[in-house]
């Protein structure tokens, strides 16, 4: 008889705590959960592999270098040659070139040319205009430190290739009626090896072609060129775009209005 109450009893407690349960369910915030939330995982995340890892760290490298975060630099990391040799010859490379094409003509239309012959663009030459690619090819995509001599016996050949989508902009600028300067880091001594290759590249008429004369030997590139870009604006040109592969084809003083960064990931020149 004990037992059966007891028992009752127990069935008793159950059922109005059930209950009480119940009754209290439909007054709770609609924004508790009911039970705890578990929140499940795949059973197998993969750890990344090493090339993957490689690739990411190549890709910050290089966004780091584009952004100029990473100033100055010397080499390319060693970890990273295959991956500046896949970018350099492979699509990348090209489809970056013909974004910073595509923008930079996009801006010289909007530009309103005054009819005065004095709007100018000013365009870098080495991996602005022409590739260099051919030489770095067989120095490691820039995993060497750069050779000067060797570099010129390679200019002094001629034969570097227009990059293209360049010398489709370069066209399209001065067809738009810009007077065209072309502002390079090569000495003078290279005047004619420079005229002859930008000739058999396809760029066929300029304003003028600036190089460092005597005078702007120990000169950081920085210097030199907003040394340049201020005599020609003293001249009285207005100077609306800068085409340049370095940042210090594009920063220092006299900056163009607009200026376009085309990739390089093989060299820095301060
Ligand atoms: C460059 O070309 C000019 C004219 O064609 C010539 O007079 C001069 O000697 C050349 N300079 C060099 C260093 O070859
Ligand atoms: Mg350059």
């Amino acid at each position: 008889m004990k037992f059966v109450l007891i028992l009752s009893l127990i069935a008793l407690f159950l059922c109005s705590h059930l209950s009480l349960s119940f009754s209290i369910d439909p007054i709770e915030p609609s924004n508790l959960l009911p039970r705890p939330l578990i929140l499940q995982y795949t059973s197998s995340i993969e750890e990344p592999s090493d090339s993957t890892l490689t690739q990411l760290r190549c890709d910050s490298w290089r966004f780091a270098v584009e952004a100029n975060n990473l100033a100055p630099w010397r080499v390319v990391p060693t970890e990273c040659g295959p991956y500046v040799r896949d970018y350099v010859t492979g699509l990348p490379y090209k489809f970056d070139l013909e974004m910073v094409a595509r923008e930079s003509l996009n801006h010289a239309r909007t530009v309103e040319i005054k009819g005065d012959g004095m709007d100018a663009w000013i365009f870098d030459i080495d991996e602005t205009l022409l590739s260099n690619l051919p030489y770095y090819t067989s120095h490691g995509y820039g995993l060497e430190l750069f050779n000067a001599h060797e570099f010129d016996i390679w200019v002094e050949k001629a034969i570097a290739p227009a990059i293209e989508s360049s010398l489709i902009l370069y066209e399209e600028v001065r067809a738009l009626g810009f007077k065209i300067f072309l502002l390079t880091g090569r000495s003078e001594g290279h005047n004619n090896v420079t005229i002859e290759n930008l000739k058999r590249a396809g760029f066929l008429h300029w304003d003028k072609l600036i190089l460092r004369g005597p005078n702007d030997k120990g000169k950081t590139a920085t210097t030199y060129k907003s040394e340049k870009r201020r005599e020609i604006e003293e001249e009285g040109y207005r100077i609306h775009g800068n085409s340049g592969d370095q940042w210090s084809d594009l920063l220092g003083y006299s900056v163009s209005s607009r200026s376009f960064k085309l990739p390089n990931p093989m060299y820095f020149i301060p």
